[in-house]
């Protein structure tokens, strides 16, 4: 290479990560622009530029990447202060008892406190250095998280630059509006995408998208609620005030309050006029005001004692049940919808809601999630709603007083209210399906499904094509796509040569697919994006995973509990159905032929060893067993001689025993951290 200036090889350099980026972004989403030894070479040269010049290193230098994946799209980052969590309270009976806690703690305590609102967002560990965003981190585990610097600088909110140029480490949530949220939704909806649950969901799925103009473009927002570590200031509320002068977003609901019933005031207050918010909050946060008290309370570990979230209980309204719809899914499963008298309800108007399952609402006594029992439903009664977390409310109860007698039951259905075919219930499973392969209601919602962005990714056909197709009989499986015809295409209303080109390319490109994306494509039952990948990956081909066995898959889930049993059994139905069989074969006739997919982690501190998780931890099993997994190890079940640790938490059970039997390393939480650490 010949000699250049510094300036010349930065911004070579800048633009080769820029490169390096893109085809990153390209070959995860499954359309690389590059062979492999390409992008290797192209890292290798950023990696030669980047160690004549260390002080160049980015965000997005290859070697900040996680070793041994360099594909990663957003890698690791452990977290050098722990993103603690908060306790809950519920009430303001708990709020005071919880601060009758503290003085038991500090019996001569004296300090004062700070309401703010809690936003009902993702939170983010924000790193400024020199007055520079350098990198922003998701909370993850609370240990470790992922890397979404690239994204979280599409935020408009958020200055790329301090007011001066310090070193900061910041913690803040990243969130949507109520109006943005319901924009993302309206969009997605008309292109045939799920919809969103509630703007928390929203908010994560989009601060994982491989493309940040889409993320710029669905307008995140983020409020900073505190520093990591100490801060310069002798109070939080100064604290943040300091943090505003510098140019960062901060609550303006910040109040300070002398007394513990000023807090009760603050929470009663939002919780009602939360309404009033463009942005979606689940309750209120207290702290300590005093940095000093809260440097004495200190933090257990999992949450800081100076602070708790207070928070709201779901909102409950009253309303009419006019009819009782049904719904038939994708794979067929019919689906009791209750339609309403609007009402407004979190935010929005409701017209409908989740009826679970027939034998809910044809049981005599239903029971809430709070453990409160109510009567069977019937239309014209007067129900209630509650909204938790998601955007189609439950309805929790009946208003019995108010029945008149001229209400009437809800009666499953006999016949498929789409195609009037047969309906079937399954053994040991609630719910009702419509068994016509050929159901148009389910074909239509298969191939939507099939074609959508987490699965095979066509995007050129929308819901109003595939009505089309459907009506003029072009398609009967979403195999017959990649039957389509030029001339067929242009022959339907509004279709141009342009179009029916784009289309067929996209079908073309879209045979190569990673096999996760087309055993999540297919629509079985409960197999989603995570669970389609594990399959790709433990099955190898589609034919490996079409012949597993029964018990084999049920294997896969480390928690058998019914859930994880209810999957397996669903995916071995689907394949030993003749028709989805036929589907296979028909599928591979047509071309498509799914790209092998990525193993898991080989290298790593973990590497070729077996775990077993037991008792009760401090982090969820499934962090655990994620964690195991990143290291390279592979988590199972059962004890066996094969096992290498056995992680055990309080109360492990028998598999201690299996382990003292078998001669098994037992390893609590903080040793199995220094294994996932590398130490010995
Ligand atoms: S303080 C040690 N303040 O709630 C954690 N958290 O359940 C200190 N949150 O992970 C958190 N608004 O993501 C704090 N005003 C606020 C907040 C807030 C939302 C989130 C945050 C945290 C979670 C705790």
């Amino acid at each position: 290479m010949p000699p250049s200036s510094p300036q010349t090889s930065l911004d070579t350099l800048l633009e080769l990560r820029a490169k390096a980026r893109t085809l990153r972004r390209a070959y995860l989403t499954g359309r690389p622009l590059a062979s492999d030894a390409e992008y290797d070479q192209l890292i290798q040269r950023i990696q030669t530029l980047e160690q004549a010049h260390p002080e160049s290193m980015g965000w997005d230098s290859p070697g900040l990447v996680v070793e041994g994946t360099p594909q990663q799209a957003f890698p690791s980052q452990r977290h050098a202060v722990p993103m603690l969590s908060l306790e809950n309270l519920y009430s303001t009976a708990e709020l005071t008892q919880w601060e009758q806690g503290l003085l038991r703690l500090a019996p001569q305590a004296k300090f004062s406190y700070v309401a703010e609102l809690k936003i009902d967002g993702v939170s983010m560990a924000l790193e400024y250095r020199q007055g520079e965003l350098t990198r922003a981190v998701t909370r993850g585990d609370g240990v470790t998280g992922e890397e979404v610097t690239a994204n979280v600088k599409t935020i408009s909110n958020l200055p790329h630059r301090l007011r001066e140029p310090l070193d900061l480490d910041l913690r803040g949530e990243v969130y949507f509006s109520l109006e943005g949220f319901a924009r993302l939704n309206e969009t997605r909806e008309e292109e045939g995408e799920p919809l969103f649950k509630n703007p928390r969901n929203a908010a994560a799925g989009t601060l994982r998208l491989l493309d940040s103009a889409e993320v710029g473009r669905r307008g995140l927002r983020v409020m900073i609620y505190g520093l990591a570590g100490d801060p310069p200031h002798a109070s939080h509320h100064q604290t943040m005030a300091w943090l505003k002068g510098l140019g960062l977003p901060v609550s303006e609901q910040l109040e300070v309050c002398p007394t513990l019933d000023q807090v009760a005031r603050f929470y009663e207050r939002w919780r009602e006029h939360r309404e009033s918010l463009d942005y979606m909050i689940d309750g209120a946060v207290v702290k300590v005001d005093e940095l000093e008290w809260r440097r004495v309370l200190g933090e257990t570990a999992k949450s800081p004692r100076w602070a708790a979230a207070l928070k709201f209980p779901p909102e409950r309204v009253r309303t009419r049940l006019l009819e009782v719809r049904v719904q038939v899914g994708r794979s067929g499963v019919l689906t009791p919808v209750a339609l309403l008298e609007p009402v407004p309800l979190g935010g929005t108007t409701v017209s409908r809601a989740t009826l679970n399952n027939f034998q809910q609402i044809a049981r005599l006594e239903n029971q809430t999630p709070h453990g409160e029992r109510f009567q069977q439903v019937r239309v014209g009664d007067w129900i209630y709603l509650e909204k938790g977390g998601e955007i189609i409310p439950k309805v929790v109860g009946v208003d019995e007083s108010a029945r008149s007698g001229a209400e009437q039951p809800v009666l499953p259905p006999q016949h498929c209210p789409e195609c009037g075919g047969a309906i079937q219930s399954l053994r040991g499973e609630v719910e009702l399906y419509c068994v016509n392969p050929a159901c148009p209601a389910q074909l239509f919602r298969r191939i939507r499904h099939f074609v959508s962005r987490d699965a095979m990714d066509i995007d050129t056909l929308g819901p109003v094509l595939i009505g089309q197709l459907l009506a003029g009989g072009l398609i009967h499986t979403v195999a017959d796509l990649y039957r389509l015809t030029e001339p067929q295409l242009t022959g339907l209303e509004g279709i141009r040569e342009k179009s029916a080109r784009k289309l067929l390319d996209a079908l073309e490109a879209s045979k190569t697919r990673p096999l996760d994306r087309l055993i999540h494509a297919l629509s079985i039952p409960n197999v989603g994006v995570s669970t389609a990948r594990q399959l790709a990956r433990r099955y190898g081909t589609l034919d490996a995973l079409a012949l597993a066995g029964l018990d084999d898959l049920k294997g896969m889930w480390m928690l058998k509990n019914n859930k994880g049993g209810e999957v397996a059994e669903g995916i071995y139905r689907f394949f030993q159905d003749d028709a989805q069989r036929a589907l296979l074969t028909d599928l591979a006739r047509v071309g498509v032929a799914p790209a092998p997919v990525e193993a898991a982690p080989q290298q790593g501190p973990l590497a070729g060893k077996k775990v077993v998780i037991t008792g009760t931890l401090s982090l969820k099993r499934q962090l655990w067993k994620e964690r195991v997994e990143k290291a390279g190890g592979e988590v199972s079940s059962a004890v066996s001689a094969k096992t290498d640790y056995l992680l055990a938490g309080d109360k492990p059970g028998s598999k201690l025993d299996d382990a003292a039997r078998m001669g098994v390393r037992v390893v609590t939480e903080p040793e199995m951290e220094d294994l996932l650490a590398g130490k010995p």
